[in-house]
C-alpha cells in the first residue's frame, strides 16, 4: 500500500470495529494476561478497556528491552545546560536504577495501590521515580516544580501519599529554587502527612532533613545496590492506576486526573509508530516538564514502550546558553522528533528572528518538529517550518486524554499542513463541533468541540476519588459525549479547528492556569472587595493573567502598594508559574444586571480588539474607565 490513504484507512478501520481496532493495538504490548476482553461499557462513567487484563508498565519500559537486545542502548539522555553536566542511562543501567529506587520504596512501605507523591526537577531520578512506583504498583503524581507550597500540599491532601520523594532543589537560569522548604511548608499545611520523604540532596543544594520523616535517598538506594535488593515488577489490572496528575480546574482545588496502566501503554505504544514516527532506537527530545502530561507521556513513558531514546532536557528554549540551544540537542543528540510548545518557538524566533544560530548544526537526521500544549498561531508555525525545512505539526491534546485527539499522523502519512489547524482526529475520537443545545453545526461555524463517548483507552477513566465530579465537569453538559471544553471548528475537509477555551482556564507559555484560582488568591487578600482576572494576550508566552481588583471603601494603603502585595500572592500561593505580574486597581468591575462580571469583553478591551456591546451591560461607562486602566500599563 501506498502512503496515501493510510490515515483514512486506520481511522475507517477504528471507526467500524473500535474493539478490534485496540485488540491489534493491544498486541505490542506484553501482558501478564492478555485481554480477553477488550471493553466493558458496563463498569465505570462510560465503560472501562482491558477490563480483565494484567500487566506491568515498567517492565515494558525497561525489563523487556533488556531482555531482547536494548541493554545497551541509551534509554534516557540527561542534557543538564544549567548545571553543566550531561549523562546516558542505557537501558541496563536504567533497570538497575529503578529496580534498587523501587526496593527502598517497598523498605518504606510502598505497595501495591499506594500513593506516591514526586516533587522533582527534570533530572533522571524524576523518571527513575515514576518508573519505580510503576514497578510495585504504587500510583505516582508528580507535581511540577513551578507550582508554590499550598499547590503542592492541595495535592498531598488530595492524593494522601504514603511517601513523598523530592529533591533538594530546581535551578532555573535566574535562581536555584529550594525545593525543602517548600515540601516542609506543605506538609505543614495539608493535614495529610505522608510516612517518610526519601530526599535526593543535589550538590547545588544541601538541605537539612527532618530527623525522623526525611531520608536519604542516595544513601539508602547506594545500600540496596549494594546489598543486590531489587524489586520485581508485580503485576497490577490493567485498569489500576498508573498515576494521578493534577490539572486546572476552574477552580482553585485541581482535578486529579487518573490514568490507567493498560490504556495508557497501548496507545502510547500506537502512536510512537503511527503518529510520531520514531522507531526503536531512535532518539527524541521533548523539551517539556515531567510535572505536566506530555513530559510523562513523552519524556518518560513512550519513548521507553518504544525503545526509543529519550532526552531528558534541564534548560530553555533560550538563555542557556542561547536560542541555538535547541538545535545543538537535536545535533548532538541526533534526535529524529523534537516535541515542543509553540511559546518555546516564540521566544527562540524574538530573540533570533533570522535563526542565524541554527546553520552551525547538522540537522540532517531531523524528521519533524511537534507542537502542543497551546494552539500553534500559523506565524509561528510557518516561521519554524522555513528555517528548519521539516514538517511542523500542531497537535492537539489534554492532560485528560494523556494523548493526541487531533493530529497529523506522520507515522503513517503526512497529510496536508492547514497552519492554524491540528489536523485530523486520532482513532478513538469521534470528535464533533457543537451549538450550546449539543446539535452538530454546519463545516466552518464556531462551536464547542465535543467527543462522542466511549473515549479511547489511555483517555481518563475519572477522577481521583471524585466520580461525580468527573460526570459533572466532563459528562453532564452534553449526554454521551466528552465536553473538551475548547471551543473552536471544523472544516469541509474535516480539519480541526481549536480556539480556546470556553472556561476560564487560561494558557500561559504552554501552561494551563485557571483564572478562578487566582481569583480566589486575590479575594483573600484583606483590601480586595472582589476581582475577576482574564488572560490577556501576550507576545511570548500567548497568554498573561491580568487582575482586576476593587478596592474596599476606607482602605487607606495605595493601589500601588497593593497590587506589588497581590503580585506576591499570588507568587506565593500559586507559584512563579503562574507568571502573574499584572494587578490593576479599578474603581468598579462591569457586570450584567444579573451581576454576572464581563470577563469576556475586558479581556477583549485588555487585547485592543473590538468589541460589542454586552446588551445585559449593567452600566455602560465602566468599559471606558476598563480602557482607561488597561491603557496605562500599555494594553489595549
Ligand atoms: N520550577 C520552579 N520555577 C519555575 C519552573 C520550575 N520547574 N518552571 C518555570 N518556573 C518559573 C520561572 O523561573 C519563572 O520565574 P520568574 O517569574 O522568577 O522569572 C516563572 O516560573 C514563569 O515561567 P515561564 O512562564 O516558563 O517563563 P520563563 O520566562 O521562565 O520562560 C519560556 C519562558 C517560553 C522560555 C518557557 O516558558 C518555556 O520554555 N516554555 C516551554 C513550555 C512548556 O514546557 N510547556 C509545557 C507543556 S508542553
Ligand atoms: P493541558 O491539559 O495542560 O495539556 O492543556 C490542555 C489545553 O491546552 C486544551 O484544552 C487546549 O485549550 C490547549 N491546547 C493544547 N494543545 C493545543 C493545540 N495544539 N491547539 C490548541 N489548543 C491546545
Amino acid at each position: 500500500m501506498t502512503e496515501a490513504g493510510r490515515y483514512k484507512q486506520a481511522y475507517a478501520r477504528w471507526q467500524a470495529d473500535p474493539e478490534a481496532f485496540w485488540a491489534e493495538a493491544a498486541q505490542a504490548i506484553e501482558w501478564i494476561s492478555p485481554p480477553q476482553r477488550i471493553f466493558d461499557a458496563s463498569q465505570g462513567a462510560y465503560g472501562r478497556w482491558f477490563p480483565d487484563a494484567t500487566c506491568n508498565t515498567c517492565f515494558n519500559a525497561l525489563d523487556r528491552h533488556v531482555r531482547d537486545g536494548r541493554s545497551e542502548q541509551p534509554a534516557l539522555i540527561h542534557d543538564s545546560p544549567v548545571t553543566g553536566t550531561k549523562a546516558v542511562y542505557t537501558y541496563a543501567q536504567m533497570l538497575d536504577e529503578v529496580s534498587a529506587l523501587a526496593a527502598v520504596l517497598q523498605d518504606l512501605g510502598v505497595g501495591k495501590g499506594d500513593r506516591v507523591v514526586l516533587y522533582m526537577p527534570m533530572i533522571p531520578e524524576a523518571a527513575f521515580a515514576m518508573l519505580a512506583c510503576a514497578r510495585i504498583g504504587a500510583v505516582h503524581s508528580v507535581v511540577f516544580g513551578g507550582f508554590a507550597a499550598k499547590e503542592l500540599a492541595t495535592r498531598i491532601e488530595d492524593a494522601a501519599p504514603k511517601v513523598i520523594l523530592a529533591a533538594t532543589c530546581g535551578i532555573e537560569p535566574s535562581r536555584v529554587v529550594e525545593y525543602k522548604p517548600l515540601l516542609d511548608t506543605a506538609i505543614d499545611l495539608s493535614s495529610h502527612k505522608p510516612q517518610a520523604c526519601l530526599i535526593l540532596q543535589r550538590p547545588q543544594v544541601e538541605a537539612s532533613m527532618h530527623a525522623t520523616r526525611d531520608k536519604n535517598w542516595r544513601m539508602l538506594v547506594a545500600a540496596a545496590k549494594a546489598n543486590g535488593r531489587k524489586a520485581d515488577c508485580v503485576a497490577v489490572a490493567a485498569t489500576d492506576p498508573l498515576y494521578i496528575l493534577y490539572t486546572s480546574g476552574t477552580t482553585g482545588r485541581p482535578k486529579g486526573v487518573v490514568r490507567d496502566n493498560g490504556g495508557h501503554m497501548v496507545v502510547l505504544k500506537w502512536t510512537m509508530d503511527n503518529l510520531y514516527g520514531v522507531k526503536p532506537g531512535e532518539v527524541i527530545i521533548t523539551a517539556s516538564d515531567v510535572g505536566w502530561v506530555v513530559g510523562h507521556s513523552y519524556i518518560v513513558y513512550a519513548p521507553l514502550l518504544q525503545g526509543a531514546t529519550s532526552v531528558l532536557y534541564e534548560g530553555k528554549p533560550v538563555g542557556t546558553p542561547d536560542a541555538g540551544a535547541f538545535w545543538r540537542l537535536i545535533a548532538e543528540h541526533k534526535a529524529v522528533v523534537l516535541f515542543t510548545a509553540p511559546t518555546a518557538f516564540r521566544a527562540i524566533r524574538k530573540e533570533d528572528p533570522q535563526a542565524s544560530l541554527l546553520p552551525a548544526y547538522d540537522l540532517s537526521h531531523f524528521r519533524a518538529l511537534f507542537l502542543a500544549g497551546e494552539r500553534a498561531d500559523p506565524d509561528t508555525l510557518v516561521w519554524a517550518q522555513d528555517i528548519l525545512k521539516v514538517p511542523v505539526i500542531d497537535h492537539w491534546w489534554q492532560t485528560e486524554t494523556g494523548s493526541c485527539i487531533v493530529g497529523n499522523p506522520i507515522g503513517l502519512e503526512l497529510l496536508p499542513v492547514k497552519p492554524g489547524s491540528p489536523t485530523v482526529p486520532m482513532p478513538g475520537y469521534d470528535v464533533q463541533c457543537v451549538d450550546e443545545g449539543g446539535r452538530p453545526v454546519p463545516a466552518g461555524t464556531m462551536g464547542a468541540i465535543v467527543i462522542k463517548l466511549p473515549l479511547p483507552p489511555c483517555a481518563l477513566p475519572t477522577l481521583w476519588q471524585a466520580d461525580e465530579r468527573f460526570v459533572e465537569s466532563y459528562l453532564a453538559a452534553y449526554p454521551g459525549f466528552y465536553n473538551t471544553s475548547d471551543a473552536g471548528f471544523i472544516d469541509a475537509d474535516g480539519y480541526v479547528f481549536i480556539m480556546g477555551r470556553t472556561d476560564d482556564i487560561i494558557n500561559v507559555a504552554g501552561h494551563r492556569l485557571s483564572t478562578g484560582g487566582m481569583e480566589e488568591v486575590l479575594a483573600s487578600h484583606p483590601a480586595v472587595a472582589e476581582c475577576a482576572v482574564v488572560g490577556v494576550r501576550d507576545a511570548v508566552k500567548g497568554e498573561q493573567p491580568c487582575g482586576f481588583v476593587v478596592l474596599k471603601s476606607g482602605i487607606t494603603q495605595s493601589p500601588d502598594a497593593i497590587e506589588r502585595e497581590l503580585v506576591a500572592l499570588i507568587r506565593e500561593k500559586i507559584g512563579p508559574v503562574a507568571a502573574f505580574r499584572l494587578a490593576l486597581t479599578v474603581g468598579r468591575l462591569p457586570k450584567t444586571r444579573s451581576g454576572k462580571i464581563l470577563r469576556a469583553t475586558m479581556k477583549k478591551i485588555a487585547d485592543g480588539e473590538d468589541y460589542a456591546m454586552p446588551a445585559t451591560i449593567e452600566d455602560a461607562s465602566v468599559l471606558d474607565e476598563i480602557g482607561v486602566a488597561v491603557r496605562g500599563r500599555g494594553l489595549g
